[in-house]
């Protein structure tokens, strides 16, 4: 597809386990892409620096795999401290010219929603792309790009309702507040939605007026710059958006201790979140974190069994598990514990799992080697630990990270594998006598991001929705995302919340101005 002039000897520090390759190469700054579905489109293999790809400074690369076929799609440039360096040099060039910040705030609004329309019309490519580079199934990535296409536009709406206050103290004074955005933000994001966590982060922090240096994650760079490339043609001015492809140790680590980033959001894991956190305390900046989950999915007896049953199927197989609110845990009330197993265990084993590009798949490959590696190791710890194997336990082929989706029951509370966030397509089941005994197993957890409950009586859920540690609760249904919806964590699953209107709030710092009138 292209020619590397330099093979490196290194190979990756990454955290897959199949080693992606990396090179000193100059690559071309596309390289076309044929799909499997037949589509066909040009990769931009660069970083993407005021409003230009760019090949990184020192040349590096770094190879793309596709989890359906552990092939290589293609490579791309691979970003370092000194490509961060004039990432961040262009946002805070963006953000200080006033040609974003000053501006109507209406016309920052239009730029949104111009690139919410373009992504709108090449949508099938976009969707193609992420079941290419992340393995989910085709019919998830378009979800997850109607998710982004609907949260950049309602974010737009926001942008010239920002408002401050008039505080009367007296005649002799005037005075009042503003809310101002923070300057340039670094975000980090992770490769189990990537261009719905790249949304997530870029929408809030623009339309508040900041600019940004964005970090993909790097075994699914490809969505975020395919779609830079609609940027400029918004009308978003340069140095506003940057990406910087690359891995966490160097281009997330630069971009956490910058002292001119002002902001850090992160979506990942809890252990890395927890070392940003601490990072960004020495600069004293701020910070959001959407982190991991062992979420409670409980069935009471007089749930619709089979409406129950699918929902529990969506809260653990969807996006192939790999989702932080994953319905993980489920609970099952005693009288109903046999007849559900043997329904959910019927419905596990009728899932298709396979090639992500099929129309009828519903569980696609797993993100990486790595990732295939984790979930097969608590396989194991299940076994070794004592819980029965109901179903699944096993990779499915031998080409491409596939799952069987797999149920352990006979769990005790305290074993691994109810402890851990497993991040695949495993969950336990549990039995449960009373509402007391499951909100307390529920809330038994350093985790809190999500909760379901699956009842037909109105005061159970509500009740119970009010006492489990969670900051979303699904009732009757469960991943069940809209951008109109917060999203975020109690305790170790994170600080602040994405989407909807409280998103604006991690992105804005009051500004309080008094003046003191003649007499
Ligand atoms: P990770 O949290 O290390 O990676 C997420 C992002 O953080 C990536 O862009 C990565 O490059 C970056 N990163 C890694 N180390 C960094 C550092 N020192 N400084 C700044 N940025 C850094 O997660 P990883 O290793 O990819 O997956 C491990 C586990 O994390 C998964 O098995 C899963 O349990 C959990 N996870 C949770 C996610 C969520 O949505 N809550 C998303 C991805 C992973
Ligand atoms: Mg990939």
């Amino acid at each position: 597809m292209f020619s590397r002039s330099t093979l490196c000897l290194k190979t990756s520090a990454s955290s897959i386990g199949r080693l992606q390759l990396r090179y000193f190469s100059h690559l071309p700054m596309t390289v076309p892409i044929k799909l499997p579905n037949g589509l066909e489109y040009e990769q931009p293999t660069g970083l993407f620096i005021n409003n230009k790809f760019v090949p990184s400074k020192q040349n590096k690369t770094f190879e793309v795999v596709n989890p359906s076929t552990e092939e290589e799609i293609c490579h791309i440039y691979e970003g370092r401290e000194d490509d961060v360096e004039e990432a961040v040099q262009a946002a805070d060039r963006a953000f200080s010219n006033g040609s974003w910040n000053g501006i109507d705030p209406i016309n920052r609004g239009k730029a949104l929603y111009r690139l919410a329309e373009l992504i709108e019309q090449d949508k099938d490519v976009i969707a193609s792309i992420e079941t290419l580079d992340n393995g989910k199934a085709i019919s998830s990535s378009r979800g997850d790009v109607e998710l982004v296409i609907n949260y950049l536009k309602s974010s737009a709406g926001f942008a010239d309702k920002i408002d401050g206050r008039m505080v009367d103290t007296g005649r002799t004074h005037f005075s009042y507040t503003k809310r101002q955005p923070l300057g340039v933000c670094g975000q980090i994001i992770p490769w189990n939605f990537p261009l719905l966590m790249w949304a997530w982060k870029i929408a809030p922090a623009l339309v508040t007026g900041n600019t940004v240096v964005l970090k993909t994650a790097e075994s699914t760079p490809l969505s975020a710059l395919y779609v830079s490339k609609y940027i400029p043609q918004a009308g978003i001015p340069p140095g506003v958006i940057n990406i910087v492809s690359g891995f966490g140790k160097i281009v997330g680590e630069a971009i956490t201790n910058h002292p001119k980033i002002k902001k850090v959001a992160f979506t990942g894991s809890t252990a890395t979140g927890r070392h940003i956190y601490q990072s960004a305390a020495a600069g004293l900046k701020k910070v959001t974190l959407e982190l991991g989950g062992k979420s409670p999915n409980i069935v009471f007896a007089d749930a619709e069994l089979k409406k129950a049953v699918q929902n529990i199927i969506l809260g653990i197989y969807y996006n192939s598990g790999e989702v932080c609110c994953a319905g993980s845990r489920v609970y099952v009330e005693e009288s109903i514990y046999d007849k559900f197993i043997e329904e959910f265990k019927a419905a596990s084993e009728s899932i298709k799992v396979g090639d992500p590009f099929d129309e009828s798949t519903f569980q696609g490959a797993q993100t990486s080697q790595m990732q295939l590696n984790k979930i097969l190791k608590y396989v194991d710890i299940g076994k070794s630990e004592g819980a029965t194997l109901i179903t699944g336990g096993e990779r499915l082929g031998s080409k491409g990270y596939f799952i069987k989706p797999t149920v352990f029951g006979d769990v005790k509370e305290d074993m691994r594998i109810v402890k851990e966030e497993i991040f695949g397509p495993v969950v336990t089941v549990t039995k449960f006598k009373s509402t007391d005994e499951v909100i307390n197993m529920a809330n038994d957890s350093e985790y809190g991001l999500a909760a379901g409950i699956h009842t037909s009586n109105i005061n159970t859920a509500l009740k119970v929705a009010d006492r489990v540690n969670a900051g979303t609760v699904w009732i009757n249904t469960y991943n069940d995302f809209h951008h109109a919806v917060p999203f975020g964590g109690f305790n170790a699953s994170g600080l602040g919340r994405e989407m909807s209107v409280d998103a604006l709030q991690n992105y804005l710092q009051v500004k309080a101005v008094r003046a003191k009138l003649d007499e």
